[in-house]
């Protein structure tokens, strides 16, 4: 929806930042009983980044901020408001945004997070776009970002295969035309899903405990296989949605930026789809799974390597913990 016609919100510049420590399936595999052949069979993922111990999430995702502006070619003080999309805060609170208000010298702008997992980025993504149109923000910067070494649990071989840390962020700017940059987004949820996918300690819920700490309750746990049944279910869902509230067809679409979870799950969504998979932006095998960082860092290469053009329709979809899912188009200006 938007809040008027003739007036949009562009992407005006894209940024990212990945940790220079690379994990490798083979160094996995000596720390649980694993392969480099299953997880690459399984997942498509090679490597990951890690970030160092002093390292936090506000410090990838001030690096990632700091890039998208310079892309941008604003300045700091340019900006209106800035919204991360993160399941790995700094801390519970403050939030990790005022932490990157600081990092970067921005103004004394709103500046929060949002979690909705691995759909943080678009959800985020589509608050920011709301709030502009609504409050006259001329930039916004929008963030995902996550270090998600630090909820994972290194002796579980279901799901630290999976993870990586990284960070990725854009400039949003409000311009005086209409149908150009995010022309819709359709955002969802299922919370009957919620315990299938969560951190299940350390909130109000369980607090931190030498108990809670002895059972891992502070780290990822997930169902993998309902996850990713439901994964499939719902990206293609909101691939087919979108498109259909749009009054466009899969053939308008130059470029597929899928939440980078798991390949399997991206080759179902191209079949159901019907676009083949050279239309679709994929390295996870380099990241791994970066929660709220995957689009952002994938558009960042895409954008870098020239597989996005004036013109072109680009579609973002994501699902994550929650469950939450979303999906974006973005015409480029
Ligand atoms: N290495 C070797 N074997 C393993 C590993 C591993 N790393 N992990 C599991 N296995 C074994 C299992 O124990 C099981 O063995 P069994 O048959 O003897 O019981 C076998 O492999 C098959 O396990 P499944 O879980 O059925 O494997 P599946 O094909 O479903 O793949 C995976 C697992 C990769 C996790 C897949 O289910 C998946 O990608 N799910 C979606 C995950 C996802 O996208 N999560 C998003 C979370 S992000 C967020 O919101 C923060």
């Amino acid at each position: 929806m938007s809040f008027s016609t003739d007036q949009s919100v562009i992407i005006s510049g894209v940024g990212s930042y990945a940790p220079p420590r690379i994990l490798t399936n083979v160094e996995l595999s000596q720390m649980v009983e694993t392969s480099d052949e299953w997880i690459r069979t399984r997942t498509g993922i090679r490597e990951r980044r890690i970030a160092g111990p002093e390292e936090s999430t506000s410090d990838l995702a001030a690096k990632a901020a700091a890039e998208a502006l310079r892309d941008s070619g604003l300045t700091a003080g340019d900006i209106g408001l800035l919204v991360i999309g993160t399941v790995t805060p700094d801390m519970p609170f403050p939030n990790t945004a005022c932490f990157v208000q600081q990092k970067l010298g921005l103004g004394k702008i709103p500046s929060f997070d949002v979690e909705a997992a691995c759909s943080g980025f678009l959800y985020t993504m589509e608050i920011a776009r709301s709030l502009m149109l609504v409050n006259g923000y001329k930039h916004a910067l929008v963030i995902g970002a996550e270090k998600l070494s630090s909820i994972t649990n290194w002796e579980d071989r279901t799901t630290c295969v999976l993870f990586g840390d990284g960070a990725g962020a854009v400039v949003l700017s409000l311009v005086d035309e209409p149908d150009i940059g995010i022309i819709r987004t359709i955002m969802g949820a299922d919370g009957t899903e919620a315990n299938i996918l969560c951190v299940p300690g350390g909130g109000s819920a369980s607090p931190s405990t030498v108990e809670t700490i002895e059972r891992s309750m502070h780290y990822i746990h997930m169902q993998g296989n309902q996850v990713f049944k439901i994964a499939v279910r719902v990206m293609c869902q909101s691939a087919l949605d979108i498109l259909e509230k749009a009054g466009l067809a899969a053939e308008d679409v130059a470029l597929v930026i899928p939440h980078q979870a798991n390949n399997r799950i991206i080759e179902a969504l191209a079949q159901r789809l019907g676009i083949g998979m050279e239309r679709f932006k994929i390295n996870l095998d380099r990241y791994g799974n970066t929660s709220a960082a995957s689009i952002p860092i994938a558009l960042d290469e895409a954008w870098r390597n020239g597989r996005i053009r004036s013109g072109d329709l680009v579609l973002f979809v994501a699902f994550g913990g929650g469950l939450t899912w979303a999906a974006s188009l973005v015409k480029w200006h």
